[in-house]
């Protein structure tokens, strides 16, 4: 691998936005002792808009000619935080194509085309590092794929989008309604102005299929992951959860068993005394289960330039390392590569959980037992009832139901022919009730 005549290692920055600016001011003006002593070079930034002044950045580093970088045989490591699918993916491609070693915070790019760009890598005997595409700072795929390589994972659950988190947070702080506390996170720049991505759970997915895909190999379409965002929940559902003993998550979790893989982003009530509920404001989480180490716990911030630029530069440091002691990664022959199989994907009709159930109905003698009729007929076992915040006016009341662990194909028959009572004026909310194994002691 290239080294420059001085012993430095030549960089090549796309991007620099908030986590691009601080990535290339860590490398212009080390604060670290490692940053420091790796002796990186920042050789070219690109940036689509050469016109805008970039604090700290010497403009003659400034060009948006890609091929600055990619043509560049000093270039050895190239980082992209430019965000998006493209022209970020082609961008990833080239320059692995050009024998790069590429690190990128493209969750977008390495959940929908990894498993390619992997391919490339491989072929072309270099390295392609996504650390702070998932979790921010949080070393989630390093301690996934080299700390627990040694053990059989089966379960990931994680908070791993800090925008719903915050929202949720809030609005179980204050009981501020869903716009009302997503305007907020919008003021305070924790939210985007089209704030689909995070609010509607695809931001989560893509980092649910990353993750996955390192647990369990295999290749893994994001659009088949079962996904629900925050936009449904109510103020209300935090207020009774709590008085359940529960607190609202936006969750992703993986879970392996005999029969496959079942993937899944929604929203969860989880036990207020597990280490998740805790977990607030922007902050994320994961917890991986592997048969040796048992359960293992990650949290901190997963999100902003600071977080992010840590992980990106975690990866530059240990490639550039590799690069320093002149270790030449085997090229892998395509002919010869064994694709590893993909896991079974299980839908989510066999998925068995506890539910809440929130009803709103008529506030009259022989309601309730038309509603359990309803469950009694699905095969779903009702553990508890509570009627909360009549409507007076209307005779309306909410209705709480808690049910015993049900299938999801029974639960869904059941919301359907709730819906259908006459008694029954809407079914509010349906949250998954996501239970955490008792440890001895614990
Ligand atoms: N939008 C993401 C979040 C941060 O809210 O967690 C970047 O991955």
């Amino acid at each position: 691998m290239p080294r420059l005549a001085n012993g430095s290692i030549g960089v090549g920055l796309l991007g620099a936005g908030v986590v691009g600016g601080e990535v290339a001011r860590a490398i212009l003006r080390p604060s670290s002792r490692q940053v420091y002593h790796a002796g990186l070079s920042l050789r070219r930034v690109v940036v689509r808009n050469v016109a805008i002044k970039r604090d700290g950045i010497p403009k003659e580093l400034i060009t948006y000619n890609i091929e600055e970088v990619l043509g560049d045989r000093d270039a050895t490591i190239v980082i992209e935080v430019m965000g998006g699918e493209e022209p970020a993916r082609s961008y990833i491609e080239s320059a692995l194509s050009a024998g790069k070693h590429v690190v990128t915070a493209n969750k977008e790019v390495m959940a929908k085309h990894g498993d390619q760009l992997v391919r490339v890598a491989q072929e072309n005997g270099v390295e392609l590092s996504y650390e702070a595409s998932v979790g921010g700072g949080i070393p989630m795929l390093a301690v996934l794929k080299d700390s627990l390589g040694g053990n059989r994972i089966d379960t990931i659950r994680a908070i791993i989008n800090g925008t719903t988190n915050y929202i949720l947070t809030s609005m179980d702080d204050t009981g501020a309604s869903f716009n009302e506390s997503l305007a907020e996170a919008q003021c305070l720049g924790f939210a985007e102005s089209d704030p689909t991505a995070d609010v509607g759970g695809y931001d989560a997915v893509y980092k649910l299929a990353i993750l996955a895909r390192l647990a369990w190999g295999g290749s893994l379409d994001p659009d088949a992951i079962h996904r629900e965002g925050i936009e449904g929940v109510e103020s209300k559902d935090l207020r009774y959860a709590r008085e359940l003993g529960f607190r609202v998550k936006l969750l992703a979790i993986a879970r392996e068993d005999d029969h496959g893989l079942r993937c899944r982003v929604h929203p969860a009530l989880v036990p207020a005394d597990v280490p998740m509920a805790s977990v607030s404001g922007v902050f994320n989480a994961v917890e991986f289960n592997g048969d040796r180490v048992g359960p293992l716990w990650l949290q901190g911030r997963g999100a902003g330039s600071g977080p992010t630029a840590s992980a990106v530069l975690g990866d530059v440091l240990r490639i550039s390392r590799g690069v320093k002691s002149e270790r030449q990664l085997r090229k892998v022959n395509p002919v010869s590569q064994v694709a590893e199989k993909s896991k079974n994907a299980l839908t989510m009709d066999e998925l068995e959980v506890r539910y809440y159930v929130r009803l709103s109905a008529l506030d009259r003698p022989g309601v309730l037992a038309k509603i359990a009729t309803v469950f009694g007929e699905t095969r779903i076992s009702i553990a508890s009832v509570i009627q909360k915040d009549l409507d007076g006016s209307r005779g309306i009341a909410d209705l709480v139901v808690m049910t015993h662990p049900a299938r999801e194909c029974d639960m869904q028959t059941a919301a359907s022919k709730l819906r259908d009572l006459d008694v029954v004026s809407s079914l509010d909310n349906l949250i998954r009730v996501e239970d955490y194994e008792r440890l001895p002691g614990s």
